[in-house]
């Protein structure tokens, strides 16, 4: 019931396995509520558990985007699998919570569909198109440690770790004064 700090790259957290959650109990109903805190918090439109540092394989979407309505919660997703995907592609930039400020551009499937456990412990299935789809797939990425950095060469890689460890400097320093 907090918002949590999110982690930042390169921090080993993001790459570890994620595992499979079995029911749902009290602690992955308030790791759902710290998900949803924290990621309105950075006005995300989603985040995976693995950037709270927990890695269980859960994600959350921003309800809007996952096409419900924006007086709902955001939709949980519980050991999400990918059921298909488009061969038809989509190629924009994308951010991520633990990236700040860093835009990538990334080819994507333009359609998935993903079958995943709500956090009311019901089974469904969710089809998305062009942001919605991106923002699945970029999720699911997380659940087994693929991150922005692994769609771009090396050159680009170290100015993004550069750019990301002069950020985290700059925060300590705002923190101390
Ligand atoms: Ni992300």
């Amino acid at each position: 019931m907090a918002v949590r700090p999110v982690v930042v790259w390169p921090d080993d957290r993001l790459r570890q396995p994620s595992v499979a959650i079995g029911a749902i109990d009290a602690s992955v109903r308030a790791l759902y509520q710290d998900l949803v805190d924290s990621m309105y918090a950075e006005n995300g439109l989603g985040i995976a558990a693995l950037q709270l540092g927990d890695n269980r394989r859960m994600f959350i979407v921003e309800p809007r985007l996952a096409g419900r309505d924006e007086t709902e919660l955001p939709v949980a997703f519980i050991n999400p699998e990918v059921i298909e995907s488009s061969d038809e592609q989509q190629d924009s930039e994308e951010g991520c919570l633990s990236f700040p400020e860093i835009y990538i551009k990334v080819k994507r499937p333009l359609r998935t569909k993903v079958r995943a456990m709500g956090i009311d412990g019901v089974v469904f299935e969710i089809e998305g198109e062009g942001l919605l789809a991106r923002c699945l797939l970029h999720e699911l990425d997380h659940l087994s440690g693929k991150l922005l950095v692994d769609f771009v060469g090396p050159l680009k890689r170290t100015m993004i770790k550069k750019k990301l460890t002069k950020l985290k400097g700059a925060e300590a320093e705002d923190a101390e004064a």
